[in-house]
């Protein structure tokens, strides 16, 4: 071959790599944010890239498109490993129309979604655009649709993260939002249906894009985000963390890290519960002393924080809890805690993470506001996703399990493995004063001294019921532990159940509550 074949490759390789050119390219580190390529080179291990679709570019002759035509049309897809562990990745430039989505720059994304379905493989997302590309007209809009779709199917069958490192706006956002993980940078990203410019010509609000639908916005308020990082370089590193605790795909398991086993017994947890049942105190830290050392990595911290939910590893090996949070409105389940939990029981149930439900639940938030908005259907989304769960599933019972809260925080009656409950723990239908009230009322208001009656009727139902052993002699209690043994425990309890199978109804699907 001539050595100008060479540099025919050479030259357009290095165009392609240029994206929308050098001054663009400086107006996105003065932004400062990185370029398409710098955050793949971030996020794979050096030199393992694999580029697909360089070469490609638009069909679109109108408005003039014919003269600006740029190779690789505005996002870089390939493959590469992460930490060892192949990942396909697309990541949309903004320098070239502003990463907008045409026809082609679709068609390159879902090419690499197929891929990764065929051979079981995670895709990352690095969303960087301006949305549908506006010249393009509807094949665009096609483009989006083929995208959402492949997110679907994709559902269940390999994990699926998305980063948002600009904005992301319109229907772009459903992509994003139908995959596992949604992370986004704090001040450079954003998402909303319509921008503040519509908001304000509809509702008369006014509203900035950091407001509306910047991280904070969407960690705090809405959800939609899972994670929220200071910087690009922060973001990518949690993209990392998030795939090492999940498996390549559906009918894979995640990877376990090197652990010997020593002294498993952590005497410090004894000492977290307050005497007063009424005090609350920081279930987090009820995690960090039971996890492998520096290993729990929190989703959703900034969103319904009544509930803790997140990936940890117990003698190496990848969980997902799921734990009521004492220390903000007692633990309380709500709509935002309960579609929490079960969107992450789900996630965790997809891919073959087992499950550690550490509980302290008064029960289910009363009032108005909560009825109205849906409290029935939304606690039983995650009833449902803990009834439909297959992975070995532990519960401990920290102190209380009240109510309904008891059966839907993973008891053994919805299919948990291994219950296990502090000597602290409170099982009951209702705390001891709401339910002496109820059934000694005609006692305590014959009572001369009410007052007194009252005392002591509640120090009668809490003899019987603020403890848990009732529970324990009917077995729905495997067994009473000292906090301290808790973590030797869960990791005999998740070893024995490494190989449990469990099927379920044959059905097309299940209807959960959405
Ligand atoms: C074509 C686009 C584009 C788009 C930006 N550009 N968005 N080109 N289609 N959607 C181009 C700009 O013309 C500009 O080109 C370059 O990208 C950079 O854009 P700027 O506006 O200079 O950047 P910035 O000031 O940072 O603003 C970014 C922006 C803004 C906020 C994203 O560009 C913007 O509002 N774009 C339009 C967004 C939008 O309405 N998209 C359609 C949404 S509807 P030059 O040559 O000047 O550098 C949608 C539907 C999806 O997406 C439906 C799916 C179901």
């Amino acid at each position: 071959m001539t050595a100008a074949k060479f540099e025919v490759l050479e030259e357009k390789i290095a165009k392609a790599k240029e994206g929308g050119g050098l001054k663009r390219i400086e107006d996105q580190h003065k932004k400062g944010k990185l370029t398409a390529r710098e955050r793949i080179q971030l996020l794979l291990d050096e030199g393992s890239f694999e580029e697909t679709g360089m070469f490609v570019t638009h069909r679109s002759t109108d408005f003039g498109m014919q003269k600006d035509v740029y190779l690789g049309d505005g996002v870089i897809t390939g493959y590469g490993t992460v930490n060892g562990r192949m990942v396909y990745v697309y990541s949309q430039d903004f320098t070239v129309f502003g990463g907008s989505l045409s026809e082609t720059h679709a068609a390159k994304i879902v090419r690499i979604m197929d891929m990764a379905m065929k051979n079981g493989v995670p895709i990352v997302g690095l969303n960087d655009s301006g949305g549908a590309r506006i010249q393009e007209g509807v094949v665009s809009l096609g483009g989006y649709a083929d995208i959402f779709y492949r997110n679907t199917q994709a559902s269940g069958v390999v994990p699926q993260i998305s980063a948002i490192m600009g904005p992301c706006a319109g229907g772009a956002v459903y992509s994003p939002a139908i995959t596992d993980f949604v992370l986004m940078v704090e001040n450079s990203s954003y998402m909303f249906v319509t921008g503040p410019n519509v908001v304000k010509t509809v509702t008369h609000e006014e509203v900035s894009f950091e407001e509306l639908g910047g991280a904070i916005t969407h960690a705090t308020k809405s959800g939609v985000t899972h994670f929220t990082s200071h910087n690009e370089a922060d973001c990518i590193q949690k993209i990392k963390s998030i795939l090492s605790y999940l498996p390549q795909n559906c009918e894979d398991t995640a990877p376990v890290y090197a652990y010997t086993s020593e002294d498993e017994l952590r005497p410090k947890l004894n000492s977290i519960i307050p005497e007063n049942p009424n005090k609350p105190y920081d279930m987090k830290e009820v995690i960090t002393g039971l996890v492998d050392e520096g290993s729990f990595l929190e989703v959703h911290e900034q969103f319904a924080e009544n509930m803790v939910v997140g990936f940890a590893r117990l003698g190496g090996r990848s969980i997902g809890i799921v734990a009521n949070q004492p220390a903000v409105l007692a633990g309380v389940l709500d709509i935002k805690a309960s579609s929490k939990g079960a969107r992450f029981v789900r996630t965790c149930d997809s891919f073959n993470v087992p499950l550690l439900v550490l509980e302290d639940v008064p029960g289910f938030m009363p009032g108005t506001d909560q009825e109205w908005n849906g409290i029935i259907s939304n606690g039983a989304k995650l009833l449902y996703a803990f009834c439909e769960a297959t992975v070995p599933r532990v519960t401990v019972i920290t102190r209380k399990a009240y109510g309904g809260a008891y059966d839907v925080m993973n008891s053994k009656h919805i299919g948990a493995d291994m219950n296990y409950a502090w000597p602290a723990a409170e099982i009951a239908v209702m705390g001891a004063k709401g339910a002496a009230e109820i059934i000694f009322r005609k006692e305590i208001s014959a009572a001369a001294d009410k007052e007194q009656k009252l005392e002591e009727k509640v120090a009668e139902y809490s003899e019987k019921f603020a403890n848990p052993y009732g529970a324990a002699a009917h077995g729905y209690i495997d067994e009473v532990i000292r906090p301290e043994e808790t973590r030797k425990k869960l990791i005999r309890a998740f070893s024995l159940l490494e190989n449990k199978v469990d099927k379920r109804p044959r059905k097309k699907h299940g209807n959960i509550p959405l």
